[in-house]
C-alpha cells in the first residue's frame, strides 16, 4: 500500500489484476450498460433512443441519465422470478415522486428508511399500506406520519423504538404492524461472507443471546403491536447465496424458538436487500432467476429442519432494480500523465463532477468502469483514473480504466452502473450543485430532478441578501 494510504496511487502495481487492457476500448460490455445502451455508427453513445451529444446538449453535464427501459426490464424479471415473493424496492438506492409512481405501476412495494423517503413516497401517492418503515433511530415524527398514514409495516430496530410504537399505537387506538429487525452476525459482500457469533453494529436485535427472541416475546405480548414476523439485512454487492443462507438459518432458528415459546408461528421472513449488480467486467453478480429457486430451496430446507411452516417471504433489492439503469455522464476538463517509473505511466482525467455527485468510491472504495461516450476513437488504450473536481486527492470516481489515448478536453465520459447510491448520496462539497436525472426512452427526455443552482444553495445561507430567509 502507498505510505500515505491505501487510496494513494500503488506505483508498483499500476493496473490492478482483473482489469484487462481491452482490444477495442470503444466495445460495450452488455453486463455494465443499460439495456437501450448501443454505440451509434456515429461512434457515440445511445442512450433511450437519443445520442449523448445530444443529451449532453439539453442536459449538461455532470448528469445521471435512467434508461426507462432498463428499469423496466428488471423489474419484471424480478418479478418473475421472485414470483410469491413480496418485493420492496428500496428507496435508499434512488427514489423521486417519479421512481415511486414507477415502483407502484410494477405492484411493488417500497422500503423507506428516513422521514425525507417516506415524504416522497406520500407526495408521489404511494399506497401507504405498500410501504415499510426502515431506520435505527427513526423519529416521532417520522414513526407519527406512518402510524397516522397507515403504513403496511414497520420495521422495529431498539427496545426503545418497541415502546415509542406502543406509546403512539395506544394515543391513535390502533393496532400497529411490526417486524423485528434481526442481527444474525453474518456479513456478506460479493462471493465472501463473514459469520460470526455476534453483531456489533448499530441496527436490530441480536439473534445471539436471545436479544430478538425478548424483542418478539415484547411485540406479541404487546396489544398495541401485531407482530408480522422477521427481517434480516445482511450486506451488499452480494453476489451467491452462502450468506443469505447461514442468515436463514439463523433467523428460522428464531422462528422456531418463538413457536416454542408461544405455540404460534410468525408468519414473515424478508431477506432485505444487497443483491448485486455488475460494475466491472469482472464482476459476475447472480441473475434473479438463480437467486429466486435457491433462496426459496434454503427456505424450505431450513424450515424443515425446525419443523416449523414455511414463512411468506419478500426482499428489499434496491440496486439490483435501478443500478443498472443509470448511466453518469460528465465532461473532461483537463488531462494529465503522470510518471509512473519504469515505462508506466497513468493518465488523470480530471471532469466536472467527483466525490460530491457519486462519493461510492472515496467510501466503499467501490470500482467503476468508464468510456468515451461522445465519440469512438482509434488510438490506442491508455491506464487511465478519472477524477473529479474535489479538494481530495481521494476524490476518484473511476480507478482504473482503459480509454483512448486521445480522451482530451471537452470529450464526455459515461459511466454505466450509476443509478443507485450515486445522486441519492451526493453533497454539495466544496459547494457543487448536484447534478440533474433524467429518465429517456423513445427518443424522450423526462426530468425527474432538475439541476440544483449556485442560486438554490446562495438561499439556504442567511448572509446572502436573497436567502430564503430575507
Ligand atoms: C434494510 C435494507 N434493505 C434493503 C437495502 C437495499 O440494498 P441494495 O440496494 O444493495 O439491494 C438496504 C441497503 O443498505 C438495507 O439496509
Amino acid at each position: 500500500m502507498h505510505v500515505a494510504g491505501s487510496i494513494h496511487a500503488d506505483v508498483a502495481s499500476p493496473a490492478p489484476v482483473w482489469l484487462e487492457k481491452p482490444s477495442d476500448a470503444n466495445a460495450l460490455d452488455p453486463k455494465l450498460w443499460s439495456i437501450s445502451t448501443t454505440r451509434a455508427d456515429s461512434g457515440e453513445l445511445r442512450i433511450g433512443g437519443l445520442g449523448v451529444n445530444e443529451l449532453v446538449e439539453r442536459v449538461g453535464t455532470p448528469a445521471y441519465v435512467i434508461d426507462e427501459a432498463d428499469f423496466w426490464e428488471r423489474v419484471e424479471r424480478w418479478k418473475g422470478a421472485f414470483d410469491g415473493w413480496q418485493i420492496y424496492y428500496a428507496g435508499k438506492a434512488f427514489l423521486t415522486t417519479k421512481i415511486a409512481r414507477w415502483i407502484d405501476k410494477a405492484g411493488l412495494s417500497l422500503d423507506v428508511c428516513s422521514l425525507g423517503e417516506l415524504t416522497v413516497a406520500l407526495a408521489a401517492g404511494f399506497d401507504p399500506a405498500r410501504i415499510g418503515m426502515h431506520g435505527n433511530n427513526k423519529t416521532e415524527q417520522e414513526l407519527r406520519i406512518g402510524i397516522e398514514k397507515g403504513v403496511g409495516r414497520i420495521i422495529l430496530d431498539s427496545f426503545d423504538e418497541i415502546e415509542r410504537v406502543e406509546r403512539l399505537a395506544q394515543e391513535y387506538g390502533v393496532v400497529v404492524p411490526v417486524m423485528i429487525r434481526a442481527t444474525t452476525g453474518v456479513e456478506a459482500h460479493t462471493h465472501e461472507y463473514i459469520a460470526t457469533a455476534h453483531d456489533d453494529q448499530k441496527f436490530g436485535f441480536a439473534t445471539t443471546g436471545g436479544t430478538a427472541l425478548v424483542a418478539l416475546m415484547r411485540c406479541y405480548h404487546s396489544p398495541r403491536l401485531n407482530l408480522l414476523g422477521v427481517h434480516s439485512h445482511i450486506g451488499s454487492q452480494i453476489y451467491d447465496t452462502d450468506g443469505f443462507e447461514v442468515a436463514a438459518r439463523r433467523t428460522l432458528k428464531l422462528f422456531k424458538q418463538f413457536q416454542d415459546a408461544t405455540g404460534e408461528q410468525i408468519t414473515t421472513l424478508d431477506l432485505g436487500g444487497g443483491f448485486g449488480i455488475a460494475y466491472t467486467s469482472a464482476d459476475t453478480p447472480a441473475d434473479p432467476e438463480t437467486l429466486a429457486p435457491a433462496l426459496r430451496d434454503i427456505i424450505i430446507h431450513e424450515s424443515r429442519g425446525y419443523g416449523i411452516d414455511v414463512p411468506e417471504l419478500s426482499i428489499e433489492p434496491g440496486r439490483a432494480i435501478i443500478g443498472s439503469a443509470g448511466t453518469a455522464l460528465y465532461q473532461v476538463g483537463t488531462v494529465k500523465e503522470v510518471d509512473l517509473g519504469g515505462s508506466e505511466s497513468r493518465t488523470y482525467i480530471s471532469v466536472d463532477g467527483g466525490m460530491s455527485d457519486n462519493i461510492r468510491p472515496a467510501l466503499y472504495g467501490a470500482e467503476y468502469s468508464a468510456v468515451l461516450g461522445n465519440r469512438a476513437s482509434g488510438v490506442a488504450p491508455k491506464l487511465s483514473r478519472v477524477v473529479g473536481l474535489h479538494c481530495e486527492s481521494g476524490d476518484i470516481l473511476v480507478r482504473d480504466v482503459f480509454l483512448p489515448g486521445d480522451t482530451g478536453i471537452g470529450d464526455i465520459i459515461a459511466v454505466p452502473a450509476s443509478g443507485a447510491y450515486s445522486r441519492s448520496m451526493a453533497s454539495n462539497y466544496n459547494h457543487t450543485p448536484r447534478p440533474p436525472v433524467v429518465s429517456v426512452a423513445d427518443g424522450k427526455i423526462e426530468t425527474l430532478l432538475r439541476r440544483e443552482t449556485l442560486e438554490d444553495m446562495l438561499r439556504l445561507d442567511v448572509g446572502y441578501e436573497g436567502s430564503a430567509d430575507e
